[in-house]
């Protein structure tokens, strides 16, 4: 099926993942860069982010003659009937969204688009956006279509090859369908709106369930209070449809490239909009306090002082999966343990470089195993999901490290095995069990 050809502008996790899927679906995919050398390695199938699956995908696209890459915005859209903008929208410091790239990269193809083009919105973009980039462009024969993504990272390929649902909003409801018809062989339903909804919808998406784990960090607060398990509370809620299991796991809070971004953003649209929305500021706030607490509870393992004190982090990044730092929990609890004089000696299987050079961190010496990382520490603190923490050596973990507790900010460990290797267990969301340590 030939539809037309498809320009992806900015190959970032959204904009790469989705050209090289839409490549596997058949379509015709250009993908175009500022970033010459990016381009060129991503013309020689190299992926230059950690994501599952996308190097084969690329790969295939690359053989196939279906995918390729090219510098440059103008270069891609030229000749294309979809253009999707997978741009950056940073915050813009006052929690708005910096749509600047976005309306020079529109103004910049605007006039050279071809006749019936659609120009696609996938970026995250305030409500009324794809309103604006119509009237940048000014063109009658150019139609305008919010058409978010839901990619989770380190799941992303798979998220965009089993979608939950398709959104796509327009004032041009046959726009709108076209640019949904390209994800027809995905078998997933679709949702069409008008643009303002469709823009909305990401946001609420990402807020609320930015909001559920709020809600489960403060019931495993709680749980620790009262003498109850998280765990057993997020099962037996998550049977219930209306609530669902996913997105119950309490931890040292949430974070990533999104769900801080769009919550204070969708908090700053209501604001502007003069729509009380008290949900989104104690969302954020509790996530504050549950890395708080999680700075406490590493303080209190510690003797009551960090000052001075050596603390082992396995695990940077913001989840497991990914090698993204951006707004990490693990980063945010290390900088309060920083702030207090901890001398802190960090682990992530999927960062090697010292973070502290390489993107003005923390005081964090990034080690490249996790034993390393517990040499000599008081206190070992669990930060990110990743498995193989879980199956670690913790006799090898005592021998190095002089300390006698390990802070579970993941629940990794159960208290058996800790106590088995000599440790005592601090977990997160049900109280310690007072197992004596062999
Ligand atoms: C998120 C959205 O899920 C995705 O739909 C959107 O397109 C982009 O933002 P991502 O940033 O990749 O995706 O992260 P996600 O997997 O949603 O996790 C966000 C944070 O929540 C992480 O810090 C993670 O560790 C935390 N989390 C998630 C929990 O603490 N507990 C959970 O049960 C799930």
């Amino acid at each position: 099926m030939s539809v037309g050809r498809i320009a992806v502008i900015g190959t970032g996790y959204v904009g790469l993942t989705s050209g090289a899927c839409l490549a596997s679906l058949g379509h015709q995919v250009v993908c175009g860069d500022v970033d010459a050398a990016k381009v060129a390695a991503m013309s020689r199938g190299e992926v230059p982010i950690l994501e599952p699956g996308l190097d084969e995908m690329m790969a295939r696209g690359l053989q196939s003659g279906n995918l390729t890459f090219v510098h440059g915005a103008a270069a891609a859209a030229a000749g294309a009937r979809y253009i999707l903008l997978c741009l950056p929208t940073p915050d813009g410091g006052d929690g708005r969204a910096d749509l600047r790239i976005v309306h020079d990269v529109v103004a910049q193809i605007g006039p050279l688009l071809d006749p019936g083009a659609i120009l696609v919105t996938k970026s995250t973009v305030p409500v009324g956006t794809a309103q604006d980039i119509t009237e940048t462009v000014d063109r009658a024969d150019v139609a305008v279509v919010s058409n978010p993504e839901f990619l989770q990272e380190g799941t992303a390929v798979r998220n965009f090859m089993n979608p939950d649902r398709i959104v796509v909003g327009s004032t041009d409801r046959a726009a709108a369908l076209a640019v949904a018809e390209l994800y027809r062989d995905l078998g997933a339903p679709s949702v069409v709106t008008s643009a303002e909804s469709s823009e909305l919808i990401k946001y609420a998406a990402n807020a609320f369930l930015a909001m559920k784990l709020s809600f489960i960090n403060s019931i495993g607060a709680l749980a620790e209070t009262v003498g109850a398990d998280v765990a057993e509370i997020a099962d037996g809620m998550g049977f219930d449809e209306r609530i669902g299991s996913k997105f119950l796991r309490t931890g040292p809070g949430w974070g990533g490239s999104c769900f801080p971004k769009d919550t204070k953003a969708l908090a700053t649209i209501a604001a502007d909009h003069h729509v009380s929305f008290p949900l989104l500021e104690a969302t954020y706030v509790s996530n504050d306090q549950a890395q708080d607490r999680l700075a406490d509870k590493v303080r209190a393992a510690a003797g009551g002082s960090l000052c001075g004190v050596r603390i082992a982090l396995w695990g940077l990044t913001f989840k497991a999966g990914t090698d993204d730092l951006r707004d990490s929990p693990a980063l945010a609890v290390a900088l309060r343990l920083a702030a207090e004089g901890a001398v802190l000696q960090g682990f992530d299987p999927a960062i090697s470089k010292d973070v502290t050079a390489a993107r003005d961190r923390p005081e964090i010496t990034v080690v490249p195993d996790p034993y390393t990382a517990a040499a000599g520490a008081a206190v070992l603190v669990i930060l990110t999901e990743w498995p193989v923490f879980g199956e670690l050596d913790l006799l090898e973990v005592g021998r190095v490290m002089p300390g006698r507790v390990i802070v579970d900010g993941r629940g990794m460990i159960d208290d058996e095995t800790a106590a088995a290797a000599g440790f005592s267990l601090v977990p997160i969301g049900r109280p310690a069990h007072h197992i004596v340590p062999a």
